[in-house]
């Protein structure tokens, strides 16, 4: 924390007793003449509506006690005591205006002190070097900067009026600016990285909210049941669902199928496969992997490209590669593409050692097809396979993907669907008038670094938003990017996204450590002595690590760091019950094994 520039402090105690006394002396001041007031206009009132005229107080004493003395003499009938000309009304009438009275004075009361309150917190941010409202309104942030900012460029919206427009479907709440009642919204062009560790709220504060609010197409990944549980009630409603799930984790009953190799006669698509299935590998540990990577992702390629030309699958490729038979791919690719048959056999024909290692990493890239119940999942006659390409773009259809956390070998297999996903919404937006998708379409990549690692992904956290792929892509913290990503793509992908946001218990002390320096210093005035003032840090590293467990750090394009409150499902009765309902159906669907199951069809909805 930097603490320089303190130019130290003087002893606040007695300027503190003595300010707590004036503030009590004024206050009970104001206090009493406020009682005055409204007994006085109380009294004035009952007898202008007893039809004797406004009856305020005269005679020797000041108006505002004159009232008040009549009334503490004559409480059942303050009339009777009433000074002046003019008779106040009877006791009831006005007791009935002094109560009419107390209420308005009250309601006025919190008005002006919700009023200061604002402006103090805003004060109070400002000074503290964190975003305010006004910021948000300069980043587009505010629902109704949001919403402008959503219909610029954007041809759904030509000749809807902008009161027309729904600001949750045009932009995505995140939620509210901590403190303020400020809801706070992020375009769905802004790619979001979310950092935290387990337990921070990476599902129930974000991710499902994400899968809820996605207006097109949604892809998830998950770990767990939770997320998809959650969301699936939801997510029938506005279009079809499929789970792809090669490792039983779901028990859902009709898991989808995917012939991994179709496509595969395309150059392009079997490179894009293979690097998927590469870039995913748990590769730790593995000494120069990088090379082993680069060489086992030209076999596969290769071999894929073969098998699927020659309507082999996938486990014939598994077999050449454990086999390390190279020559019959060769002998299929030769005819075709002479340059990726010379490819492989370069890398395969090598008498070196490194040809063994080679199809040892290959090898280990295929080796979760060793399950027959996995490789029943990717291994599919295409005339079996899903459509995806009519699936993914067909409208607000929902693609789960999930995979034990536990059985990372899989998670190469989840990737390289999740990849295809991504092409085929790429290759799409293309094609769309400026190039964007017209619907946006989300891709809610939970443990993204384990299961959904698609090949340039910090590369695309970057230029996706513009194509309407909206990533909302969930991490632990910088290490584990960089782990995952190498150290220059780790740190890109950790800071270089539109759109991060922190969660509480950032465990990373050189991220902490970045972050804090990231938002530079502030002056904080010690004591009224305006010379009194010391440097701090605008957000230091505790109070970066130590949010509490509703809070969450944004930090959005050049905007200033941004505090927030982010609603979790539980506390909230309409999301709990949202997600009880969802979760209901999803475990009746998979005791029934009945898929086409919709909220609708659930006893309790049809009861209600
Ligand atoms: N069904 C539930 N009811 C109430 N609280 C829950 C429920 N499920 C999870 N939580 C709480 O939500 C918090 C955040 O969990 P989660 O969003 O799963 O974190 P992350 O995804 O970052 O690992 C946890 O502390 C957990 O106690
Ligand atoms: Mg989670």
């Amino acid at each position: 924390m930097a603490t320089s520039g303190y130019r130290g402090t003087r002893s606040a105690t007695q300027d503190g007793t003595d300010s707590t006394a004036a503030t009590l002396i004024i206050g009970g001041v104001v206090a009493i003449a406020t009682l005055g007031c409204v007994v006085s206009v109380a009294g004035a009132l009952s007898g202008l509506l007893a039809g004797h005229g406004w009856a305020w107080p005269s005679g020797d004493d000041p108006a505002l006690f004159a009232g008040l003395k009549a009334t503490i003499t004559s409480p059942s009938n303050p009339a009777a005591a009433w000074p002046g000309d003019t008779a106040a009304g009877s006791g009831w009438l006005f007791w009935v205006c002094f109560a009419v009275l107390v209420a308005a004075v009250g309601v006025l009361a919190w008005k002006v002190w919700a009023f200061i309150d604002t402006r103090r917190a805003r004060a109070e941010a400002k000074e503290r070097g964190l975003a305010t409202a006004t910021d948000l309104a300069a980043a587009n942030l505010t629902e109704a900067a949001a919403v402008m900012r959503a219909r610029r460029g954007n041809v759904t919206y030509d000749g809807v009026k902008t009161r027309d427009i729904d600001p949750a479907e045009a932009a995505i709440y995140v939620g509210e600016l901590r403190g303020r009642r400020e809801p706070v919204y992020v375009q769905h062009r802004d790619c979001t990285i979310c950092e935290g560790p387990t337990g921070a709220g990476k599902t129930w504060r974000i991710a499902v909210q994400r899968c809820w609010d996605a207006p097109g197409f949604l892809a998830a990944t998950t770990t767990k049941v939770d997320m998809i549980a959650a969301t699936i009630g939801e997510r029938k409603e506005v279009g079809d669902v499929e789970v792809f799930d090669p490792t039983g984790l779901t028990g859902w009953p009709k898991p989808l199928r995917w012939a991994m190799l179709a496509g595969c006669e395309e150059p392009e698509t079997a490179i894009e496969r293979a690097a998927a299935l590469v870039q995913a590998s748990p590769m730790e540990g593995v000494r120069n992997s990088s090379f082993w990577e680069v060489r086992a992702a030209t076999v596969i390629r290769c071999f894929m490209m073969a098998a699927a030309l020659d309507n082999q699958g996938l486990m014939t490729v598994r077999s050449w590669v454990n086999l390390k038979q190279w020559k019959p791919a060769y002998e299929i690719l030769h005819g075709v593409y002479a340059d990726w048959a010379n490819d492989l056999k370069s890398v395969a024909n090598n008498q070196s050692e490194s040809t063994d290692d080679v199809f040892g990493t290959a090898s280990m890239l295929l080796d979760p097809l060793a399950d027959p119940s996995i490789a029943r999942m990717v291994d599919v006659p295409r005339h079996e396979s899903i459509d995806l390409e009519s699936f993914v773009l067909g409208g607000a259809n929902t693609l789960y993907l999930a995979c034990k956390s536990e059985q990372k070998k899989v998670a190469p297999i989840v990737s390289a669907l999740t990849a295809e996903v991504y092409r085929i919404l790429d290759r799409q937006s293309q094609r769309e008038p400026n190039n964007r998708l017209a619907v946006p379409a989300r891709l809610v990549l939970d443990e993204v670094n384990n299961i959904a690692p698609i090949p340039h992904l910090p590369d695309k956290m970057t230029d996706s938003g513009g194509r309407g792929i909206s990533i909302w892509a969930f991490a632990h913290n910088r290490l584990q990017n960089i782990k995952r990503w190498g150290q220059t793509a780790g740190q890109e992908f950790t800071i270089n996204a539109p759109n991060r946001i922190i969660l509480p218990g950032l465990g990373d002390q050189q991220e902490l450590d970045s972050l804090s320096r990231l938002f530079g210093t502030r002056y904080e005035r010690m004591s009224p002595d305006p010379h009194d003032i010391r440097e701090k840090a605008v957000l230091s590293v505790d109070e970066i690590r130590e949010m509490e467990e509703d809070q969450a750090l944004m930090i959005y394009r050049g905007t200033k760091p941004i505090m927030l409150t982010l609603p979790q499902v539980w506390d909230r009765p309409d999301l709990a019950h949202a997600a009880e309902a969802s979760a209901d159906l999803f475990n009746r669907i998979r005791a029934t094994g009945d898929v086409t199951t919709r909220l609708a069809d659930m006893p309790t909805k049809a009861g209600q």
